[in-house]
């Protein structure tokens, strides 16, 4: 199917739903990353739609993705959360793969936090820590806007000089400040998965400046940006990436050490999106 027909299908049928409940579009919209789901659950109230509610949307299939929308307030502030995102690695075209946020943002979004589980690479990480992305690397993975431009949503060749909106950066920053939350701040960079990478890769991202790696994130993020919608991100690094400790790496890890961070998480955000 046409990307653009798609989204528009897809569109249609969220509205629908947001229609029928009496729900305006939160102008605020979080991903939720691996182990990172908890969340949502603070909402009071929510509106959940299952993405198996909404035809043409991919399946989440990734661990400690639930694959759902909740709707509603986020502390003060009414917020769209998707508890689980799509994944390259899971098979799906890269349209796919950003086919949520853009309907989210044509539907009304405005500001997102895309969060996600990394290994961390700097030094001095620790796991458990949370890093505020200031930017990031797309080198290792396919853009989401190979194809076609759709002139719809936005330019052929869209500026990146500032994916990480510094505005809410600086809210972040205060908000951790307000909090006493300590987060570090660094460059990401994705790469398909799903296998985590080796020893010898890592030490060539460390060459190369970068301080967390992750499996998502950033081809969402030029999508958005593609859309000219303000790009925030925050990482949890639930591990020290391959190499950097002796340990070896594993999946359900990386879930158990989100759900540990859950909670200083969700009063990052609550307080970060109450000031967007
Ligand atoms: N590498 C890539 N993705 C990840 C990692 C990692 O070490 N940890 C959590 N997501």
């Amino acid at each position: 199917m046409d990307v653009l027909i798609k989204i528009k299908s897809v569109e249609a049928e969220l509205k629908t739903i947001l229609d029928k409940n009496n729900i305006s579009m939160p102008e605020t919209a979080i991903v939720l990353g691996s182990g990172l789901s908890d969340v949502a659950d603070t909402i009071t109230n929510p509106l959940v739609i299952s993405y198996d509610e909404l035809a043409d949307f991919p399946v989440a299939t990734a661990p400690g993705h639930k694959g759902r929308f909740v709707i509603g307030k986020l502390g003060d502030t009414p917020v769209i959360i998707m508890q689980g995102r799509i994944h390259y690695y899971e098979g799906y075209p890269m349209t796919d793969v950003v086919l949520p946020v853009r309907v989210l943002a044509r539907l009304g979004a405005k500001n997102f936090v895309l969060t996600n589980a990394v290994g961390g690479l700097a030094d001095g990480m620790r796991e458990g820590d949370l890093m505020l992305i200031t930017d990031h690397i797309s080198t290792f993975v396919p853009s989401p806007l190979i194809g076609s431009n759709i002139d719809e949503l936005g330019l052929r060749f869209p500026d990146m000089t500032h994916v990480y909106d510094q505005e809410l950066q600086d809210t972040f920053r205060a908000a951790a400040g307000k909090l006493d939350i300590s987060l570090r701040e660094g460059v990401y960079a994705q790469f398909t998965g799903p296998q985590f990478e080796t020893p010898t890769e890592i030490q060539l991202m460390k060459n190369l400046g970068i301080d967390v790696v992750g499996m998502s994130t950033v081809v969402e993020a030029i999508a958005l940006r593609h859309m000219d919608i303000r790009v925030s991100g925050v990482s949890c690094i639930t591990n020290l990436a391959a190499g950097i400790s002796d340990e070896l790496l594993c999946g359900s890890d990386v879930v158990d050490v989100g759900k540990e961070v859950g909670p200083t998480m969700t009063a990052l955000l609550k307080e970060a999106i109450n000031n967007f």
